[in-house]
């Protein structure tokens, strides 16, 4: 039997990334999304397919690490096989990504090891590199550190603001995000400590569309 894997998604803002991952699914469903902002474009969206939506709000909770443990529960009460955060701008707690190691991924708007944190495009317009994109990582804990699944670049034009190179690598982030959770959910892309295994189609799929994986 080809049982699809659960996937849950935790956001902030406005979603595109969990659109893409919703509806580009292979190998698996997103089971959940989770929020830390009521207003999140992505909830309406969520609640629009019929996933069960969940919202953690700071506010509600003593402290800091009350929130956060409610944050590790919550993720953790959807039973999901795999994590993926998309456009969630908190800090998670160590346990939580000790609990969900290896199976909690990321993506950042940037060609990391370049750009970690915030402003990455802000920062690739003005550090004028010429290859600019994004990167999905399997989160460790600091900041964007995690090891490298895979990556999609783009040459940025002299012209391009900052502005430009968001929608232009969000429309990457689009096509990368899906293809790497479903090589994920079906165990053409595994992880061994810190080093990222791909099987033989993942590689020749990345090749064929101009993905960037780093096999040992
Ligand atoms: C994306 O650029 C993602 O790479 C970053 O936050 C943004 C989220 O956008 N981590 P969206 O909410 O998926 O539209």
């Amino acid at each position: 039997m080809n049982e699809e894997r659960a996937v849950s998604v935790l956001i902030s803002g406005r979603g595109s990334n969990l659109k893409s991952l919703h509806e580009n699914r292979l190998g698996y469903r997103v089971k959940a999304v989770l929020s830390n902002r009521p207003d999140a474009g992505g909830l309406k969206y969520a609640e629009s397919q019929g996933i069960p939506t969940k919202v953690l709000q700071r506010e509600h909770y003593p402290n800091l690490a009350a929130f956060k443990a409610a944050v590790l529960a919550a993720a953790a009460e959807t039973e999901p096989d795999l994590v993926a955060l998309a456009g969630f701008m908190m800090v998670l707690q160590p346990e939580f990504i000790e609990h969900f190691y290896g199976r909690l991924i990321n993506i950042h708007p940037s060609l990391l090891p370049q750009f970690p944190g915030l402003e990455t495009h802000e920062r690739a317009v003005a550090a004028k590199v010429r290859h600019h994109g994004c990167s999905v990582h399997f989160v460790d804990s600091g900041v964007d550190t995690g090891p490298i699944i895979a990556q999609s670049s783009l040459e940025l034009n002299r012209a391009d603001t900052a502005h430009d190179a968001a929608a232009r690598v969000l429309a990457l982030e689009h096509a990368l995000y899906p293809w790497v959770l479903s090589h994920l959910a079906l165990g053409g892309i595994t992880l061994s400590g810190r080093t990222v295994q791909y099987s033989p189609e993942v590689e020749r799929e990345a090749t064929q569309r101009g993905f960037l994986i780093f096999p040992s």
